[in-house]
């Protein structure tokens, strides 16, 4: 009932404030398909027929490629650190100042899509501040909501949800990793027996005003209490003797972290391009072909999330970092790229659309990206797909950039790549081989700039994978594959320390 008419006014409220808005004043928002968008995006390119996705399962009659000797159709990389008109890029300057902006513009136009010139500001707002133990760790939690401006176009509103976590028994301000993934406390609070007392008497009472029969059920049981109380530390002890997970790890070793929700930033569908932050600023239109997707937006609301953090003194905002698996792998790597303020990155089995390249044919293939996860990319990515149109047909091998660049923007910052092994679920349709042979090419451009690649030649077609559990840990670019599944967890005890090491962090514990 309590919960029924807490809905209710919920539910209220919500109409209210959309009774507030005039909506004939605005376009009107567009409601598609993802069916419906990408056949509007093909029809801007001129696409009449998209080369279809072939299946992950290696034992389907339409199975991907997984035969090796076939994966490499154009073996030849767009160089990193040669100009467009065909100088050798042979210092810092001419990197930052000719190549770098060349290559950030064909990875926006091609790959990513560009940010808006008019993205409208982000307020955050602290709307809870708990104090928490995870494992022995005293940390304080912050959950974070930052709204965008939507005075423009009312009809979509984005509010980004964030959570941040940081110890309390170390001297700060402390480094933070940023990770997509669902913000929740790690351990909220629990009131002491004392005010449980307090709450139960009231809870009672406000029941039997509800109903009055529960007068009489009360007195029937009267120790009887309807809220238990927990013991703060029940959860801790259960956890006991188990691996700490990644965020405990991060804790222990004087580290902060965020979670930041990208669904909060942007739908991960097709059918949500017309709303979220691409869609406000589009003002509820479908894309045209250059403008960023799903991706390059959570990117974006990672940005945000930082400069938030550059605000809150508990946080070295110069030692943030940037992680995410999958396809927030992907989104993570994209942040590291485009956001220089980000110092650090971990890039867990980012497959396609990530660190592996597009011009690799294994597993996943460009035409699984141009087709069921197009809204990740930009429309003209589905170019790169297409069977039939009025440009011909073009494949991953006509791309202007590669993910060997994409990991090139990073450089010389902290760059690790993170993956698993398929034995494990850590699909081949992700292609290990591909993301190692982008970041061995890569590393040329960390070298130009004064920092360390993974240690090997940048001869991405000779240089063997080293073999699992072996990372190559010893530069500002990294790679290790752990033996476990679709996940980077075991790999944070490696990362950690690398990360630590270059941001010259040491935890110094706080003092009493
Ligand atoms: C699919 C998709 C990948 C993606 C993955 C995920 O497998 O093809 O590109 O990384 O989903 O995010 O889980």
């Amino acid at each position: 009932m309590v919960v029924f008419s807490l809905v209710l006014s919920i539910s209220l409220s919500l109409i209210a404030q959309e009774q507030k808005i005039d909506s004939s004043k605005y376009l009107p928002l567009v409601t598609f398909t993802a069916e419906q968008d990408h056949e509007n995006m093909n029809q801007q390119l001129g696409i009449k027929v998209c080369v279809l996705a072939l299946s992950g399962n290696e034992s389907a009659p339409n199975a991907a490629n997984y035969n090796e000797s076939l994966a490499n159709p154009c073996p030849q990389l767009p160089e990193i650190l040669t100009t467009k008109n065909g100088k050798k890029v042979t210092t810092p300057e001419m990197w930052w100042n000719v190549r770098r902006p060349e290559i950030i513009e064909e990875m926006e136009r091609e790959v990513y899509g560009r940010l808006p010139e008019n993205i409208p500001a982000v307020k955050w707002e602290v709307e809870i501040t708990d104090y928490e133990y995870v494992g022995w760790t005293p940390v304080v939690a912050k959950k974070l909501v930052g709204r965008v401006d939507n005075s423009k176009y009312p009809l979509i509103n984005v509010e980004i949800d964030m959570m941040l976590v940081v110890p309390r028994n170390v001297k700060g301000p402390v480094p933070v990793l940023m990770m997509f993934g669902r913000p929740s406390f790690p351990a909220p609070a629990q009131p002491s027996e004392e005010d449980m007392k307090l709450i139960n008497k009231t809870f009672k009472k406000a029941l039997i005003n509800e109903d009055p029969q529960l007068k009489e059920i009360f007195e029937k049981y009267p120790a009887y209490d309807p809220l238990k109380w927990e013991n703060p530390f029940a959860a801790m002890m259960q956890r006991r003797g188990q691996e700490p997970s990644s965020t405990e790890q991060l804790l222990a070793a004087g580290w902060g972290y965020v979670t930041i929700d990208p669904n909060s930033i942007q739908a991960d569908n097709g059918a949500g391009i017309t709303r979220g932050i691409i869609g406000l600023v589009n003002q509820g239109q479908p894309r045209k072909p250059d403008d960023w997707g799903a991706l390059r937006a959570w990117a974006w609301g990672a940005a945000r999330g930082l400069d938030y953090l550059e605000t809150d003194t508990l946080v070295d905002a110069k030692k943030v970092g940037i992680e995410g698996v999958s396809r927030y792998g992907k989104a993570a790597l994209v942040a590291l790229a485009f956001e220089q303020r980000f110092a650090v990155g971990l890039i867990g089995s980012s497959g396609k659309g990530g660190a592996t390249l597009h011009r690799r044919v294994f597993g996943e293939a460009v035409e699984s990206l141009t087709g069921g996860e197009y809204y990740w990319m930009a429309g003209n990515y589905i170019k790169y797909g297409a069977e039939e149109s009025t440009f011909g047909r073009k494949t991953g091998c006509d791309l202007p950039v590669d993910s060997h660049q994409l990991i090139a923007l990073c450089a010389p910052r902290l760059t690790f790549v993170s993956y698993g092994i398929p034995e494990k679920g850590d699909a081949k349709w992700l292609d290990q081989k591909g993301s190692f042979m982008a970041t061995v090419a890569a590393g040329s451009a960390f070298k130009l700039l004064g920092a360390k690649d993974l240690g090997v030649s940048n001869d991405y077609l000779s240089e063997e994978m080293p073999p699992v559990l072996s990372g190559l840990l010893d530069g500002e670019l990294a790679w290790r594959q752990h033996d476990g599944g679709h996940t980077d967890a075991p790999n944070f005890e490696f990362f950690i320390p690398w990360a630590s090491k270059f941001l010259k962090y040491e935890k110094v514990p706080a003092r009493r």
